[in-house]
């Protein structure tokens, strides 16, 4: 008998194989499933609202000045890239519209992630002229937080109970770069994409430490830049890995060097992106802090998982070494397959409209925990057309 052992073994090897879904199916169904969610999800929102959970039975919708709105038509235009249906398309267009005045705002950071899903994605598949001026005024409007002193952009304007900052940046900020860069490249802005590098330069000397985890918030002495101190407002320490923020961290400098081509961006990115893949657990969906003291009971956040798999498919084409492209694109789509798995992706009809089921929006202050959040599907998506393209 045990002479037979390791053709059993070879063989049960081959079976499971071959029943593993490809990636080629399970996309089609998970955008079969987003397009049921997503249009459904429509009928839910009134003029004004955008969605933001769905807690406890009830679906919960914000304000367009929510630093979110940007990602349900983002999530819409992902869709009918994927699908070609004019009826997504018309959608998209109808709540990219409403986030028009989103240009006009200077008193936060997350006009980028609000205009560059949104109009971004927009202009990307239509390529019709009317987003421009939206884009280009979204980017001047960000333009005027940034500080020559600390050489950043600041991040907000209020200032949490019990803290003093002056001048707080938090690593998300690199995010909304993207909108900076892609306007200073439509328009021939050199200032913009100067503003945009600086940002990236400062966030790489004060907010890594050795091991390249990040800290989420930085605050600076607007009179002399001077670091005044290094904290945390969504993880679990001021010291600890907010597993989000790390994801932030791997997309921005990966878009960063996308955008710029500088090698010292490309560079950040491999070292977070190998911190990364050594400290995921096994299915590639991080706790909600890599240093929560709970684990592995504490619960996962599948919207840091979206938004590392969407930067490290991107990631894997910019490296030199075959190695480290399979080690990212096996970390990715390890990912992608747990996060399409019914643990993970909704039934239709269930869970608000929304995709993805098990995000963590903030620890500390008790809210969206364990819950969906419309970045994972945005992120989800976006990450499984990157997928697409590139693995054939
Ligand atoms: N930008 C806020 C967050 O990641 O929760």
């Amino acid at each position: 008998m045990r002479q037979f052992l390791p053709i059993l073994v070879l063989l049960t090897s081959l079976v499971s194989c071959r029943r593993q879904e490809t990636m080629e199916s399970l996309t089609e169904r998970v955008f079969r499933r987003a397009h049921a969610q997503l249009t459904a999800m429509d009928s839910q929102l009134d003029g004004r609202t955008t969605p933001r959970s769905f807690e406890n039975g009830r679906f919960i919708s914000a304000g367009i000045r929510w630093w979110c709105s940007g990602f349900y038509p983002g999530s819409l235009w992902y869709v009918y890239e994927y699908t070609g249906d004019e009826a997504v398309r018309a959608l998209a267009e109808k709540h990219t519209l409403r986030l028009d005045s989103i240009q006009w705002v200077t008193n936060d950071h997350d006009v980028g992630f609000q205009l560059n899903c949104s109009y971004g994605n927009a202009l990307r598949l239509t390529g019709d002229d009317r987003y421009r001026p939206v884009l280009r005024q979204g980017a001047l409007s960000l333009a005027t937080r940034f500080s020559p002193v600390t050489g950043t952009l600041r991040s907000w304007d209020f200032v949490r109970k019990g803290r003093d900052w002056q001048f707080p940046v938090i690593i998300d900020n690199m995010m909304n770069l993207e909108l900076l860069l892609s306007v200073a490249e439509a328009y021939g802005d050199d200032s913009l994409r100067e503003i945009a590098c600086t940002h990236a330069n400062t966030t790489m000397r004060n907010h890594f430490r050795e091991d390249c985890t990040c800290f989420h918030l930085v605050d600076y002495s607007p009179e002399d830049g001077a670091v005044r101190s290094r904290q945390t407002v969504q993880g679990y320490a001021d010291a600890s890995a907010w597993a989000r923020g790390q994801a932030w961290a791997l997309y921005g400098y990966t878009m960063m060097f996308r955008k710029t081509g500088y090698q010292s961006y490309f560079t950040q990115a491999s070292r977070v992106a190998n911190m990364l893949a050594d400290r995921l657990p096994a299915d590639g969906i991080p706790y909600w802090d890599f240093d929560a003291p709970e684990i592995p009971d504490a619960p996962r956040d599948a919207s840091a998982a979206a938004i590392m798999a969407s930067a490290f498919i991107e990631l894997s084409q910019y490296v030199l070494e075959d190695a480290d492209r399979d080690r990212y694109l096996a970390t990715a789509e390890r990912q992608l397959r747990t996060l399409a798995s019914p643990d993970y992706l909704a039934e239709a009809g269930t869970n608000g409209c929304f995709l993805l089921k098990h995000s963590v929006g903030s620890m500390p202050d008790g809210q969206e925990v364990d819950v969906p959040l419309t970045y994972a599907d945005y992120y989800f998506l976006e990450a499984l057309l990157r997928y697409r393209t590139i693995v054939k």
